[in-house]
């Protein structure tokens, strides 16, 4: 039933402190660097980064529900926002690069630690069984481009057009001014106040205990044509631990690949912190390397670990998540840092 691992001990105060009367600090001391986790079982959960998390969940579940694999839950899962035209930020109907182009980035990781990526994929809108396709039937992690897109079609997937009419309109739209800043300011929000970036971000755990992760995109709206985010990438865009938990982020990519955000989350939740103070810890660190910021962009982590507990934390406010296990189907306004 349990998995004993090294253990961490969290000392809070000195008992002289306090005799002392000195004010206690909420300091602890790690005195070595990973949590002991027993492993949950029997009572699977899946998260998801924002509202429309909550149909990827309801798809997930239904794997989770019948003893499925992480894995098998968040393929049908993340399937579900890339194949919806009106969600334009995953799949098909995403928002072009700045050429017309739609290009997917999507990465998976399961529970033994292996790990499937795709980027720039133009023309296949379900990039996230790509991803693990690359994971399950290759050696390697990460297929990009015009590579990317052979290997799908050689393994079964179909061309298509993924720039639908609206995404188009929007697209010829900012081409009359093209003001194109590539890296804060086309992130501030869009006209009627929604973020341009929702990544859907998903972790799931098994009946087993066992946990594994997912995470899709079509990118920042209007980026330079090769632009790749943290979506794809292995410890920026998400983290899985088995022995620990998952982590997972929505927002400005380079942010987050710039302090390797959800790998972060993970080893603060092996030092023992909750998920949702490991996430702020992530986000403190990237506003700790933008001084000054404060609505410039947004960057959202969330992150599960091996108890099933769940949590997130954002930059700016905005950013939701949504949980699905045996008792709750609810989506949460993460806490914010301004
Ligand atoms: N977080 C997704 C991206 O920056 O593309």
């Amino acid at each position: 039933m349990t998995d004993r691992r090294k253990f961490v001990r969290f000392s809070l105060l000195t008992s002289a402190a306090m005799l002392a009367g000195k004010a206690i600090s909420a300091q602890r001391k790690i005195e070595d660097d990973e949590v002991t986790y027993s492993t949950l079982r029997g009572q699977p959960v899946v998260v998801s980064t924002w509202d429309f998390g909550q149909q990827a969940n309801a798809a997930a579940w239904k794997v989770l529900e019948q003893d499925g694999s992480p894995i098998d839950a968040l393929e049908m899962g993340a399937r579900v926002p890339e194949a919806d035209p009106y969600n334009q930020t995953v799949g098909y109907g995403g928002r072009p690069d700045r050429d017309g182009r739609v290009t997917l980035d999507a990465c998976m990781m399961d529970e033994n630690g292996r790990c499937g990526a795709v980027a720039a994929l133009e023309f296949v809108k379900h990039a996230i069984s790509v991803a693990r396709m690359v994971m399950e039937r290759t050696p390697h992690v990460m297929l990009v481009g015009d590579g990317a897109l052979q290997f799908a079609l050689a393994n079964g997937f179909r061309k298509e057009n993924l720039l639908t009419v609206k995404s188009e309109l929007e697209w010829r739209e900012w081409l009359k001014t093209a003001k194109y800043t590539p890296y804060k300011n086309i992130e501030n929000k869009m006209p009627g106040g929604q973020y341009n970036h929702d990544t859907i971000g998903m972790l799931a755990m098994d009946n087993r205990g066992n946990m594994g992760g997912a995470c899709t995109t079509s990118g920042m709206a209007y980026k330079l044509h090769g632009r790749v985010g943290d979506s794809p990438i292995i410890g920026a865009g998400l983290y899985v631990d088995n022995e620990v938990g998952g982590a997972t982020s929505s927002g400005v990519g380079e942010e987050v690949i710039r302090i390797v955000g959800s790998h972060l989350v993970v080893e603060y939740m092996r030092m023992g912190y909750t998920p949702e103070v490991a996430c702020k810890k992530a986000v403190q660190r990237i506003a700790k390397r933008n001084p000054g910021m404060k609505d410039d962009f947004q960057v959202g982590f969330l992150a599960l670990n091996k108890h099933g507990e769940y949590g997130a934390f954002a930059l700016q406010k905005g950013f939701s998540y949504a949980i699905k296990n045996g008792r709750e189907d609810t989506v949460y306004n993460a806490n914010h840092l301004f």
